[in-house]
């Protein structure tokens, strides 16, 4: 955690919550989405905008911090940590897709992070593009952001376009899509990483049991693949290179950050 996480973290009992529009799914009327800003008073350095999930309970979908100075964003650390781990010299990364957008949290990191990293997102819902284009993406640190409004599962087949980074962040109200995990949509995902490359799964409603098996039944088509926790919530991570020691520097950063669960190295 940086001084500036540990500081957050300290005030945030003291944030007001401020719901700045609600919207109804139009996917599923059972779930709205409110676009909330939550700051602490006298602190405008963390001032927090989140898109909610409300279908009795509620969670958070994407949130970011409207300083731009804030690189780091208040939400998927994991995911952003190992980003950095594999990346050492993230300001150079050059392309990166993120499958399932709704308030571009992730994107907004990779912006602020690489002025000219080529960005790649795609959201099927039309309500999650219309909050994102309102309230998280208007804002002139995107300089290279495509916002593609499209199915991931057939994006994933049309594009001819190679990425360094995939982050894959797919979910149904409050499920992971069960097809993240099958053969077709992996190897598609494979096709579009380029030389030294890492996709990084975010599979929240797996259990580590699951985790374990999608990681080992994908080893052989990986330089190596992973599976991570952070606070009992797992990623699995694919990853691509030509360089032994480049996995083992990736390994030892991220375990600055995460739980290295297992390993499995292509044979
Ligand atoms: C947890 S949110 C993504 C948060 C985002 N990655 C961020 O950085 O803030 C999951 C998103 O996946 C989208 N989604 C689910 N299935 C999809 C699909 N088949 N194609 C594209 N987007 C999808 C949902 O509409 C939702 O907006």
């Amino acid at each position: 955690m940086s001084f500036l996480d540990f500081l957050a973290s300290q005030f945030s009992k003291l944030q007001k919550a401020t719901l700045v529009e609600s919207f109804q799914d139009d996917l599923d009327s059972s779930v709205t989405f409110e676009v909330v800003d939550r700051k602490i008073p006298f602190l405008p350095l963390f001032d927090v905008r989140r898109l909610e999930f409300q279908r009795g309970s509620s969670y958070s979908y994407s949130a970011i911090y409207l300083n731009k100075h804030l690189r780091l964003q208040p939400i998927y650390f994991a995911v952003q940590r190992l980003t950095e781990s594999f990346f050492p010299k993230l300001s150079s990364l050059g392309s990166a897709l993120v499958l399932g957008c709704a308030g571009c949290s992730i994107p907004r990191f990779l912006a602020l992070s690489s002025k000219d990293c080529k960005i790649t997102g795609v959201e099927y819902s039309e309500t999650m593009i219309k909050i994102a284009k309102k309230y998280f993406i208007d804002d002139p640190i995107y300089h290279y952001f495509l916002l593609l409004h499209d199915d991931a599962f057939s994006y994933v087949h049309k594009t001819t376009e190679q990425f360094q980074l995939i982050y894959v962040d797919l979910f149904l109200a409050d499920n992971n899509c069960p097809q993240i995990t099958s053969m077709d949509f992996v190897n598609s995902i494979s096709s579009l990483m380029a030389g030294d490359s890492i996709a990084i799964f975010n599979s929240l409603c797996l259990s580590k049991e699951d985790c374990m098996k999608f990681a080992s039944r994908y080893a052989s088509s990986f330089t190596a693949t992973y599976v991570f926790d952070h606070q009992f919530h797992y990623y699995v991570v694919f990853a691509k290179t030509s360089s032994l020691s480049t996995l083992k520097a990736f390994e030892k950063r991220a375990m600055n950050f995460v739980r290295l669960d297992e390993r499995f190295i292509a044979p």
